[in-house]
């Protein structure tokens, strides 16, 4: 049977396609959920969670230019705790003391208050329930696609390599001698196909794609050093956040970004920090055991890391099981898998705009939609956590693992941690489309639950740097708290309706 639709309500294709993939027949009693797994206590090291429930990090763009908590992340956290998570993460927050823009950070001391802010207004609005936790992250430089005239006539380096290279494409001889502003002149001049010979693949991908910085490229100095640099920053970042009064740090190893740049099969430094498996998690590891001091008896440790990196040559599930058992090993108070969110096969930005890492394949695995083939969005990435936990498991070692990606249901919760695929479940997207849907569960209120489609509008959201928001209420009218909502410049509502 099909859940029916609210009364009022009309199914939209989406809905029917959601419905039909993922039906629910019928939601849990109070009973029934009170007494459920999913509901029942956790521990993470030093703490214990209320309930398995898990709300993982989602980047909203409401922090100031300077990083800052602003009342927009506190709102939008107040209502996540509405609904008395076990856990939320807050989103990814940038550890170094450096302009990134609308997100947050924790880079320096003066973050301290606003980030306490944070955890009070968390505290409040979940009655004491919800553990807080925090997403430590440290990014490479990404530059936008340049156009071609700037790319060409400044950004790009010339050597004698490519006037030979030049003189060689173009079966014009006299050009391995020509000046720089010649061969400028003829690079303009050349045709796609023509240029893509001519570029080292390394520039034609920052042509294509704008320049990124990679872990491997050792040859730049602040690159080199970042096993030296990055223990550091983390712990320092970890004592914020223990001092802004936080239940724990979650390192963020997934992803695009650098730590799982370390991890990754495509990791080839040289220097002891890339090649072998053991090279890869080294860095990892430092920086978990400088953060485990910093983090003092009470913060809870542990860190995201992709269960599948999701493209050519990267790490796949037998990679992420002996990394979880290494960072069982090291003493992480839990391991959150995820999948893909890439930068190697990020679709090509338009001129001005930045690669996004959540598309292409390993994005589309990393968020899901209903429209990603076999076997769907739903629970498609618990193999993965399910592989890393028995992993662990045989390993001795009792870690709780975290599992996400396309949760959306009662039922599938339980089922999940029946079959102990993971001992906690994550819903990020559900959790947007309805905060309040781990409260309406508990009390046997299901049918009221504003369902997820799956369709990624709040995904577009971010990949365009715009307030993050859902398009099942942001555009809603008439409600009672209309007047004192928060709104985007658009108009669009901030916070979701409660009820
Ligand atoms: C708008 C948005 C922002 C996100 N930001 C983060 C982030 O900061 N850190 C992170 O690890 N994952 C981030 N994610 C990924 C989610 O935590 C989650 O892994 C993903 O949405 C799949 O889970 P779901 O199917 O329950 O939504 C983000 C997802 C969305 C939709
Ligand atoms: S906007 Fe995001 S959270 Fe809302 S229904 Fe669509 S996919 Fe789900």
């Amino acid at each position: 049977m099909i859940a029916q639709p609210r009364p009022g309500s009309v199914l939209t294709p989406n809905d029917r396609r959601r419905e039909k993939l993922l039906p629910v027949p019928r939601w849990p009693t109070r009973e029934e959920a009170a007494s459920s797994r999913w509901f029942s206590p956790v521990r993470l090291g030093p703490i214990e969670a209320h309930t398995r429930t898990w709300i993982p990090a989602m980047v909203p763009w409401r922090a100031t230019e300077d990083g800052f908590v602003t009342p927009e992340v506190l709102a939008w956290y107040e209502r996540f705790a509405e609904g008395q998570p076990g856990v939320i993460v807050v989103e990814a927050t940038g550890i170094r003391d450096v302009p990134s823009g609308p997100l947050l950070r924790i880079g320096h001391d003066r973050y301290i208050e606003g980030l306490s802010k944070l955890v009070e207004t968390v505290r409040r609005a979940s009655g004491g329930r919800t553990r807080l936790f925090i997403q430590l992250i440290d990014f490479l430089a990404i530059k936008r696609r340049p156009p071609r005239d700037t790319f060409i006539g400044r950004f790009l380096t010339l050597d004698d390599a490519y006037r030979a290279r030049m003189a060689d494409v173009l079966g014009e001889p006299e050009l391995a001698g020509a000046s720089d502003e010649t061969i400028r002149a003829r690079l303009m001049a050349c045709d796609e196909p023509t240029l893509a010979k001519v570029l080292t693949p390394r520039d034609l991908e920052s042509y294509r794609m704008g320049y990124r910085e990679r872990v491997t490229d050792t040859h730049l100095p602040h690159i080199a050093e970042l096993p030296k640099l990055l223990p550091g920053l983390f712990a320092a970042a970890t004592a914020r956040a223990r001092a802004a009064g936080f239940d724990g740090v979650e390192l963020h190893y997934a992803h695009a970004y650098t730590m799982a740049s370390f991890l990754s099969a495509l990791n080839t430094r040289e220097d002891g920090y890339g090649g072998s498996r053991e090279n890869r998690v080294r860095l990892p590891l430092e920086v978990y055991r400088a953060v485990r001091d910093a983090a003092g008896p009470s913060l809870a440790v542990g860190c995201r890391f992709l269960g599948d990196e999701a493209i050519a040559g990267g790490n796949r599930v037998d990679d992420a099981a002996w990394f979880g058992v290494e960072l069982a090993r090291a003493g992480m108070d839990f391991l959150s898998l995820s999948k893909g969110g890439k930068f190697e096969d990020a679709r090509q930005p338009k001129v001005g705009q930045a690669a996004y890492p959540y598309t292409g394949v390993s994005g589309a695995e990393c968020m899901p939609t209903t429209h990603i083939g076999p076997p769907g969005p739903f629970g498609r990435n618990v193999p993965l956590a399910a592989a890393v936990r028995r992993a662990v498991r045989a390993a001795g070692f009792d870690t709780p693992i975290v599992t996400c990606g396309g949760i959306a249901s009662f039922w599938q919760a339980e089922e999940i941690l029946a079959r102990g695929d993971a001992d906690i479940v994550a819903s990020a997207r559900q959790s947007l489309a309805d905060p309040d849907w781990f409260l309406k569960l508990r009390e046997g209120r299901g049918e009221t639950i504003r369902r997820c489609l799956f369709t990624n509008y709040c995904e577009g959201l971010d990949q365009a740097h715009r307030a993050v928001t859902c398009q099942l209420w942001d555009r809603l009218k008439g409600l009672p708290d209309d007047g004192e909502v928060l709104r985007a410049k658009d108009g669009r509502r901030l916070v979701a309706p409660r009820r």
